[in-house]
């Protein structure tokens, strides 16, 4: 075989590996690690966060997904809205929330998508159903084996258009959560959006989880993390990863959506896992 041969055949085996790489579409685990004082040396808390499931269903009757949780041994589940959606029946959604069901304390705040089907009271109560905890401009004191974390969640902004029309994200957010200032505690907020984090960091959390902007569709590792996010358009800011500001850190899921007629690219639909870490000796 000459030189030109084996430099094509080089060629085309390594796009053919680009293009499997490009449009992969299975399930990843994405991890991170928040290393916190507010935990004891030798404490842990795992989240796992769900995003954007738009009652897709992976697998039969949602194993899939379900297994790969199951297997992550969650202290926390985080639903960050659009579990439903608008236009796929929620079958998805109730199978989903089967299986996951007893796991771990599972918390959900609303997406835009489950406001926009008009059936935003009917989708509450079956989400409640399966003793999932909706916060609502609202809070939790709670405890994770001896951790202290106060886990929040505020209503996606388009609550406004269905059910609450005098609702305004920043007043509510002051309004909920300033009391939250001098509570002990790891302070996690659970909302959907991330382009609202200038809002978020006006108050005293931790950690903010967010979704919704579905990894910015179209990426290319290590030059462009997304091309186009919904509310943000085209090359979004927060598409998908770690946002660090002084003592909070904001984690974006780029969401577990998926739509054949909007392709991923290098962008598998992920489930996020968080091990927040203790790092004060008492
Ligand atoms: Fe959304």
């Amino acid at each position: 075989m000459t030189r030109k041969k084996i430099l094509i055949l080089n060629c085309i085996g390594l796009l053919i590996i680009l293009l499997f790489l490009a449009f992969y579409n299975g399930l990843i685990v994405r991890k991170y690690i928040i290393n916190s004082n507010k935990l004891a040396v030798g404490e842990l808390v795992r989240i796992v966060l769900v995003t954007d499931l738009h009652s897709h269903i992976y697998g039969n009757n949602q194993t899939k997904i379900v297994s790969l949780i199951i297997k992550q041994h969650p202290d926390i589940i985080a639903l960050v809205g659009d579990i439903a959606d608008d236009k796929v029946p929620i079958e998805g959604t109730k199978r989903f929330l089967a299986g996951i069901k007893g796991l771990a304390p599972i918390y959900y705040v609303t997406g835009n998508h489950e406001f926009w089907s008009n059936d935003i009271v009917n989708i509450k109560d079956i989400i409640r159903k399966y003793d999932v905890t909706i916060l609502e401009n609202s809070y939790e004191q709670i405890k994770i084996k001896n951790a202290s974390i106060v886990i929040s969640g505020v209503d996606d902004p388009d609550v406004v258009k269905y059910e609450k029309p005098e609702f305004d994200l920043q007043r509510e957010m002051h309004y909920t959560f300033s009391e939250l200032r001098d509570k002990p505690g790891f302070k996690i907020l659970l909302a959907h959006r991330p382009e609202f984090i200038e809002i978020y960091k006006e108050c005293s959390f931790d950690l903010v989880l967010s979704g919704h902007s579905h990894g910015g569709q179209v990426r290319i590792p290590f030059i462009l993390n997304g091309l186009w996010a919904p509310n943000q358009g085209w090359f979004p800011k927060y598409t998908g990863g770690e946002y660090k500001y002084d003592s909070l850190t904001h984690i974006v899921s780029r969401g577990v959506s998926y739509n054949p007629r909007l392709p991923r690219v290098f962008n598998p639909p992920e489930v996020v896992v968080i091990d927040i870490k203790g790092s004060t000796s008492r």
